[in-house]
């Protein structure tokens, strides 16, 4: 039988990418997203799930191994951003992308860790970004977000790799979706000229980090931030 993946944010960009990566590769897939998903697969579940709000997640969480079958992979891909200068960035956006990106991070991994714990383990990655290392001017809150998903990273993989459990982190460039759609063009251009490989990273750079984190040999891997486009 083939192992099941839970990709938080599949309804569109990274989230989608992977969501059909692994499907063509054979997985079983549970995805979430606030609104519907017109991703149509045999192999794909869809739950309208906030990663945010507890209740949602472990009703989820719960409903996946009674339906379906144990999680063997949890990517925490769903993330918000917003930008703006600090001075000028409202209170609601900050407890918005906190409570997407920290809280729902959190709960996804808190859930599903406790799952895979009675299951024989598993792995799981989280979404950063390079806008943290770079401490990118405009994105302080959204930065500030990815640190504490950084953090988690490095302690879960701590206290989880007993349960035979890996936790890592993924980094992603720039990418071409909805996400960046609004920031301005130089915006992007001067952030790219910071990486040591200057691109815009592609669903491909990520689809290749996903897979090395998640192949059998990897399970000496954990509480690693990777970083794309050489930014360190
Ligand atoms: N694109 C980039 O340049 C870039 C760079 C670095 C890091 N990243 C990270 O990569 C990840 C994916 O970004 P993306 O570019 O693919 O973003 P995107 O195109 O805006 O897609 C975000 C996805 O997450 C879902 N989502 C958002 N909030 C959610 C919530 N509270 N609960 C459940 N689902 C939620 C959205 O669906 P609904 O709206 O239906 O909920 C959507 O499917 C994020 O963590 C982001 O921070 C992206």
């Amino acid at each position: 039988m083939s192992d099941l993946a839970f990709i938080t944010g599949t309804r569109k960009g990274i989230g989608r990418a992977i969501a059909e990566h692994l499907l063509s590769q054979g997985w079983i897939v549970a995805g979430c997203s606030r609104r519907d998903n017109d991703l149509k697969h045999e192999n794909y579940h869809h739950f309208n799930c906030d990663v945010s709000d507890e209740a949602a997640v472990i009703k989820t969480i719960k409903t996946v191994k009674k339906t379906l079958q144990p999680i063997k992979v949890l990517i925490n891909n769903a993330g918000i951003a917003s930008m703006n200068h600090l001075l000028l960035t409202p209170l609601k956006s900050y407890q918005d992308i906190f409570q997407t990106n920290v809280q729902g991070t959190f709960l996804m991994l808190r859930e599903t860790a406790k799952q895979m714990s009675r299951t024989g383990g598993g792995r799981i990655i989280n979404f950063t970004s390079i806008a943290n290392p770079l401490n990118l001017e405009g994105e302080a809150i959204y930065a500030a977000s990815k640190a504490a998903v950084e953090s988690l990273t490095k302690t879960a993989a701590k206290e989880l790799a007993e349960m035979n459990i890996t936790v890592n982190a993924i980094g992603p460039t720039p990418v071409e979706t909805d996400l960046i759609k609004l920031v301005p063009k130089e915006k992007i251009d001067s952030l790219v000229k910071q990486q040591s490989i200057q691109r815009l990273g592609t669903h491909e750079d990520i689809l290749n980090a996903v897979d090395f984190f998640i192949k059998p040999q990897s399970d000496f891997i954990t509480g690693q931030i990777l970083y794309l486009g050489g930014v360190n």
